[in-house]
């Protein structure tokens, strides 16, 4: 390999076809999926009632309901914990849009709170000065799948009485202090879509130990229905609400890929301890953490670029986007994963969502204050970083990931050759 950089037409560091797409999909994944077409049964099928069993079971969760994306598992935990129109919810400055918009869609305010750097995750230190009377829960997200501090979390919402909410939507598998991400709040939304670490093509799970909350999820998810919705429906909206179950043929799917999802996580840790070996040393990187009394999942290999070392504080978006480029040119599939912090996101700095300025200009509602300079932290973040995501995982192995940190390497031992 010289050191002309792929970008400027060099050789590049991962060669073409090294890198294999997600999930890895076998004789499993097709035997079931065909079984459930030719089944008959395309909603409230047996894969089902199976996927739930099984997930709850791997997982640790004594209620479970599949769900047609995270983003409805989101909205279903912030309905069954009660939160409505004036309720404030906290949320971090720095997620998925679905982590604060399914509090909008629930008519109640996000309050958003800057992130810890090194995590990533909210700052748990932060969350106590943003609780007001009208604060009802605090939503967290187990970023990347790197779990909070959940203890912490727990222990400040039993002090002010309020619930809790883990988006563990990229948390599976992620533990803190041996527990699992979705184990610890009153209740805990999963993704199963294309890029998730339990790929069902889209889905997700509402998850809850708590019958109560359970019952109100579940009803909340099938046109606010009080019956199974099979075999017996009874076609009556008692409560506003929508449509979020899973069906039959996505849980084939997810069941399958359920059954492989423990020896993924093992192969992942393999290749982000090769990965790291790689970028060991590596000039102008800020790695990843995974602190003590935590288990990454690593669903998400987030680099940040040392702006400093590289003397440009004063343009990192433009150089953060020159260097994605030139170690995507190498073959190392990377990108920023959002371009903006939610409350820099149009929906919640206009605080419009239905109009009229709705839900932040409801009577019951207290004016809430986004400006940006309270997540100095989650904006940094932002303009620095880049991820690998689906590179790192199976069917790619330590060999591939060597390759994928020596493409790294070789543009930031050349980063000179670079204009932004
Ligand atoms: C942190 C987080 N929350 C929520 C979601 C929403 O999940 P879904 O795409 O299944 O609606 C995602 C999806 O990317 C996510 O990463």
């Amino acid at each position: 390999m010289g050191t002309k950089l792929a970008i400027h037409g060099g050789e590049k560091a991962v060669p073409e076809g090294a890198v294999q797409p997600w999930p890895p999909i076998d004789a499993v994944d097709r035997e079931m999926v065909v079984a459930s077409l030719e089944a008959h049964e395309h909603v409230f099928g047996p894969n089902l009632n199976a996927f739930q069993e099984e997930f709850a079971a791997w997982n640790g969760n004594k209620y479970v309901l599949a769900t047609n994306s995270g983003t409805a598992a989101l909205q279903m935990c912030v309905a069954a914990c009660g939160c409505g129109v004036g309720d404030e919810v906290i949320v971090p400055a720095w997620s998925w849009p679905s982590s604060a918009s399914c509090v909008i869609h629930n008519d109640a305010i996000p309050v958003f709170v800057d992130i810890d750097f090194d995590t990533m995750n909210i700052d748990v230190n932060r969350i106590e000065a943003a609780i007001t009377p009208k604060t009802k829960a605090i939503l967290v997200v187990h970023l990347h799948g790197l779990a909070v501090a959940m203890d912490k979390v727990m222990a400040i919402a039993e002090r002010h009485g309020l619930k809790v909410i883990e988006d563990a939507c990229q948390g599976h598998g992620a533990t803190y202090r041996g527990r699992k991400a979705g184990t610890w709040g009153h209740c805990a939304s999963f993704s199963c879509n294309q890029n998730k670490l339990l790929c069902a093509g889209e889905g997700g799970f509402f998850v809850t130990d708590d019958e109560a909350l359970f019952e109100k999820g579940k009803m909340l998810g099938v046109f606010g229905e009080t019956r199974d919705p099979a075999p017996d429906p009874g076609y009556h909206n008692y409560a506003m609400a929508c449509k979020y179950n899973s069906n039959d043929l996505v849980s084939a799917f997810g069941r399958a890929q359920l059954g492989k999802l423990s020896g993924y996580l093992d192969l992942i840790r393999e290749n982000v301890t090769v990965l790291r070996e790689e970028l060991d040393g590596v000039p102008h990187l800020i790695l990843p953490v995974e602190p003590e009394n935590h288990g990454h999942n690593w669903y998400n290999y987030t680099i940040r670029f040392d702006m400093a070392s590289l003397g440009h504080q004063d343009n990192p978006v433009a150089m953060r986007d020159a260097l994605i480029a030139a170690i995507n040119a190498e073959g190392v599939p990377n990108a920023a994963w959002q371009q903006f912090i939610l409350p820099a996101m149009t929906v919640f700095r206009a605080q419009d969502a239905y109009g009229q300025g709705h839900p932040w200009s409801s009577p019951h509602a207290a004016p809430v204050d986004y400006s940006l300079d309270q997540y100095p932290v989650a904006q940094r973040h932002c303009e620095t970083h880049t991820c690998l995501v689906m590179a790192i995982r199976p069917p790619n192995g330590p060999e591939v990931a060597r390759l994928l940190g020596r493409g790294i390497r070789k543009v930031m031992k050349n980063t000179d050759m670079l204009t932004p």
